[in-house]
């Protein structure tokens, strides 16, 4: 159920019997030689949707520009101020309390926007707001195991590609056939959340912009998989 998709008269109708939404976040940013530029949005909207759909619940257009800084050495990636994305978002929250949803689902696909989410969450103390990325529902960490253990990095994890192999196209691996360089323990530690360095030392760092991911181990097939579990979840969270 599209919200952008409904009209004015069918929301009206909507929100005497529910005041729930999802909105999905991702990213515009590089996501390696395997991964589509918009992968995070691309991945939370495929989710969201189809949940929707299954729960009978308004899904809101994607919030695709959001704040990757440390992508901005990579052409293709578009980042914004964590200012600018804390706003927008409060704005947003805003006009939808304004027409009486009250219950607004934060469907996420990208690290950094975690953070300011939940910032802009406690200036609506009146709104029940959720916060969850895809890949936090135990089903879907169970086929991450299973499929890629600790080849599922940080950033252009196979899991996130198989998702878009699965929705849009598959790219061959070519060079990224080889597995990036094994992250520490400590790296993944420090770095979570999408904490990472000033862009031209991330490229250094990263030069195809694999985080730790082994994207070439992505197959259309389990991210069918992964996408029909985060779908039965985040539809069950509505049931309840
Ligand atoms: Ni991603």
């Amino acid at each position: 159920m599209r919200l952008d998709l409904a009209t004015w008269q069918e929301v009206d109708a909507y929100l005497k019997q529910s005041d729930h939404i999802i909105i999905p976040t991702g990213s515009t940013e590089q996501h390696g030689p395997m991964g589509l530029i918009g992968t995070d949005a691309l991945c939370a909207e495929e989710i969201a949707r189809q949940a929707g759909d299954v729960a009978g619940v308004y899904v809101a257009p994607v919030l695709a520009y959001t704040p990757a800084p440390f992508n901005m050495s990579f052409p293709g990636t578009v980042s914004i101020s964590v200012s600018v994305f804390e706003s927008l978002v409060t704005e947003i929250v805003a006009g939808l309390v304004h027409h009486g949803f009250g219950n607004i689902y934060f469907l996420n696909g990208h690290g950094a926007n975690l953070e300011p989410l939940k910032r802009v969450a406690t200036g609506f103390p009146e709104v029940k707001i959720r916060i969850k990325s895809w890949w936090d529902f135990d089903a879907v960490n169970v086929l991450r195991d299973e499929n890629y253990g600790d080849w599922e990095g940080m950033h252009a994890t196979p899991s996130e590609v198989a998702i878009t192999q699965a929705t849009h196209r598959t790219l061959p691996a070519g060079d990224a056939e080889q597995p990036p360089e094994k992250l520490t323990a400590d790296y993944i530690k420090k770095h979570s959340g999408d904490r990472h360095g000033p862009p031209d030392e991330h490229r250094a760092q990263f030069p195809d912009g694999r985080v730790g991911s082994h994207s070439a181990l992505a197959s259309a097939g389990v991210g069918q998989e992964i996408i029909d579990a985060a779908v039965a979840a985040l539809a069950a969270e509505f049931q309840d």
